[in-house]
């Protein structure tokens, strides 16, 4: 069932890029409003997909609030025929991970460019058929690393560049999502491994993909802990509850609980979710106690790289306040760097308050000699102003030259992934897990090799 728009797309202004947009959900915003707005003298929203009815509605009318002509809307079952129908140059894919490989490939298939959310997928013979339609159809395929854009991450990627702190030989990674962001994740589809692949891929994808960046190398090993131990019936009914429940919205001890969400309280949240329920029967505030729930909320893994460096890293999902802190070690001297995040939970408007100075620190200790802070770079907007700065790079047809070479393809998607596919491996087998065992491929990929035709 197709939705035709009510201006024809033939009228837009010739030259700019066609873009459609699969999965209308919370993220899908960013984009939509980019191209709408922001690039609107470059791109045009042509298409919007997405498996509920309603929220694909919803996002044809966000087209009338960016003053923009309202694209046409198809179900999911139809997307062959939005590409064949609304002919895009890139398809934008912003639906659940488990599903973007069918997007991407098809998308490629048909002769579109792809930009994706991560992570790119969430196991190997989906990165496997990624990476072989790549090769075929020779289309680009980019992955909205955003992390990578954050002013002090790319400060970071700045110190180990300039070589002041030498070689990197090991790193310590410790990734805090709190009890409110952290929480969430346990709230939605993200809960179900069969659809995020679990926090170690859905969440620490970024986090292996800046570890990779940030080094300039390519992981070969990997070796997991995990366990959900605070997400449980039994952690329930330690904060004084009778035991998990089904919903917020029906819960009966809703008064007590400090993890009740409000889905009506939020209007995003309400329009997003809790009006389109009707359409597919999609909870988006299901207690995050729920025995069902197969997720780790505890997550450990040691990972080596080609380059001889070691990464010790944690997840945890239920901590006291969010953000990170990370050590290189090099031979040198050591770069440390903690960043404190504001508390954030997807799809609520109140967007994250800017980082302040306080917030980010940044030093280098020499092997020999007195330590220095260095002033933090920092900027305004979400996920640390990095989205504003990743939008520029995806949408401008020629962005401006990045020695950091932030701009992510399939490759580094999969570099990144691959790192938490192993470590879900690990978890069920208890062993270390060499990636190259899970993904042959990956032997020629991890020394360079292109995968475009
Ligand atoms: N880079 C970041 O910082 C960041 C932040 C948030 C989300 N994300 C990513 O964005 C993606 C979307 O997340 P979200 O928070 O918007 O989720 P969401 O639940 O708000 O939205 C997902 C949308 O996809 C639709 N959908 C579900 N299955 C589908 C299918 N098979 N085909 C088509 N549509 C389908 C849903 O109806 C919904 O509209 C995820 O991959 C997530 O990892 C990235």
């Amino acid at each position: 069932m197709a939705f035709s728009s009510s201006i024809s797309s033939g009228k837009l202004a010739a030259g700019r890029r066609r873009y459609a947009i699969v999965g209308l959900g919370s993220r899908h915003e960013l984009y939509q409003d980019a191209i709408q707005t922001t690039y609107a003298h470059c791109a045009e929203l042509v298409a919007v997909g997405d498996s509920n009815q309603g929220r694909m509605e919803r996002s044809r009318q966000r087209s009338v609030r960016n003053r923009a002509v309202i694209p046409a809307g198809y179900l999911a079952a139809d997307f062959g025929r939005l590409l064949a129908e609304c002919r895009p140059d890139v398809v934008v894919v912003t639906t659940p991970d488990a599903s973007h490989h069918e997007y991407i490939i098809a998308a490629m298939n048909a002769g579109c460019d792809v930009v994706t959310e991560k992570p790119l997928t969430i196991d190997a013979d989906k990165c496997r058929r990624i990476l072989e339609v790549s090769q075929l159809t020779g289309r680009r395929c980019r992955v909205a690393f955003n992390y990578r854009y954050s002013p002090p991450r790319t400060q970071v990627k700045e110190v180990l560049m300039s070589g002041v702190v030498g070689d990197i030989l090991s790193v310590d990674f410790h990734w805090l999502l709190n009890t409110h962001h952290g929480a969430d994740y346990f709230r939605r589809w993200h809960s179900r491994k069969e659809v995020s692949g679990g926090l170690l891929v859905h969440k620490s994808t970024h986090h292996f993909d800046l570890i990779n960046w940030w080094l300039g190398a390519a992981p070969v090993a990997v070796m997991a802990s995990g366990k959900r131990e605070f997400y449980t019936p039994e952690s329930a009914q330690r904060q004084g509850l009778t035991g998990a429940h089904k919903r917020c919205l029906t819960c009966s001890e809703k008064s007590q609980c400090d993890f009740y969400l409000d889905l009506a309280a939020k209007p995003k949240l309400k329009s997003l979710y809790l009006d389109q329920e009707k359409y597919d029967d999609y909870h988006r505030d299901q207690c995050v106690f729920r025995a069902e729930v197969d997720i780790e909320d505890t997550m450990n893994a040691l990972v080596s790289y080609d380059s001889g460096a070691t990464l010790s890293y944690s997840l945890n999902a239920f901590n006291a306040w969010e953000g990170y802190t990370v050590a290189f070690n090099g031979t040198k001297g050591r770069l440390e760097h903690t960043l404190v995040e504001s508390v954030y939970l997807n799809g609520v408007e109140t967007a994250a308050s800017p980082l302040n100075g306080d917030d980010v620190k940044i030093r280098v200790v020499p092997l020999r000699g007195a330590g220095y802070d260095l002033a933090p770079w920092i900027a305004e907007g979400d996920h640390g102003g990095g989205d504003r700065l990743m939008l520029a790079d995806i949408f401008l047809p020629e962005p401006p030259f990045d020695k950091y070479q932030r701009a992510a393809d399939a490759r580094a998607g999969v570099s990144s992934v691959i790192v938490g596919i192993g470590a879900n491996r690990s978890l069920q087998t208890g062993a270390r897990v060499l990636l190259a065992d899970l993904l042959p491929e990956w032997v020629q990929l991890a020394r360079g090799a292109s995968i475009e035709a």
